[in-house]
């Protein structure tokens, strides 16, 4: 059986302590809370060590946003799978459109984030999806297929068991504009059935897939009714306690 996840994403936002009471929290939110998912703070780096010791890491998985292409050495500023798991982070978010298109990240170059992600013991978070434009030219399947082979299709079975997909229309993100339930379902019914052609039914049946894009309290329950839609990626709703568990508890 998948599991349902709803994962915050931080982004570029809060100091360290602003983060570690947002941490705070959710985690006292959730502590008593038979929940029906997976709860997931994705951070800033700077924060990791820090938000780490207010959660229990048993209820409240901890995620960076993004991680190196390599795993050590001469690479200024940048900060590597391994380091981050060395935080006890369980999770990266990796391919989120913002990085992709503000960081010019290839799907070649998050192949290899994505190993050396694998490699160090973190389970990934692997976003797609396509901008308004490519959507009305017609090629939602077309961007989604390549983004999701040219980076993941390499992986083993067993390898393929730590990857958590999100479909994040780029159109969608941080504008207030929400894909309606039924269009998001379609998207995630085709990932599901390309992850079906490559690995196999019960793997894509296993797969948990996300959701993101202006995902909020009033509309997260009628996303995550869809049978394909497995929880979600949240932006700007993740940075209010409050709105955050009220996405948490649309299951
Ligand atoms: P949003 O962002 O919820 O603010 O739209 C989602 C994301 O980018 O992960």
């Amino acid at each position: 059986m998948r599991k349902n996840i709803v994962a915050g994403n931080w982004k570029m936002n809060t100091t360290v302590p602003e983060g570690v009471e947002l941490a705070k929290a959710v985690n006292e939110a959730v502590k008593n809370e038979q929940l029906k998912c997976d709860v997931i703070l994705g951070v800033p780096f700077t924060h990791l060590t820090a938000v780490k010791q207010v959660i229990d890491i048993n209820k409240v998985g901890l995620a960076a946003e993004n991680c190196a292409d390599h795993n050590s050495g001469a690479y200024t500023g940048e900060v590597s799978a391994p380091m981050v798991a060395s935080t006890g982070a369980n999770y990266v978010i990796l391919g989120h459109s913002e990085r992709r298109g503000y960081y010019n990240e290839s799907n070649q170059m998050l192949k290899t984030k994505v190993d050396l992600a694998l490699e160090a013991g973190l389970k990934v978070i692997f976003c797609c999806g396509e901008s308004l434009e490519e959507r009305e030219a017609g090629k939602v399947q077309d961007v989604i297929k390549q983004e999701i082979s040219e980076s993941l299709f390499h992986l083993s079975n067993e390898q393929w068991a730590n990857i958590v997909i999100a479909y994040e229309p780029i159109w969608a993100i941080g504008t207030g504009k929400t894909a309606t339930s039924d269009q998001a379902q379609e998207v995630h019914a085709f990932i599901r059935k390309l992850i079906a052609e490559r690995f196999g039914d019960e793997l894509a049946s296993n797969t948990t897939i996300l959701y993101g894009g202006s995902c909020k309290p009033s509309n997260a329950k009628e996303l995550f009714a869809k049978p394909d839609i497995d929880g979600g990626l949240i932006g700007g709703a993740s940075l209010k306690a409050q709105d955050f568990m009220g996405i948490v508890t649309a299951f």
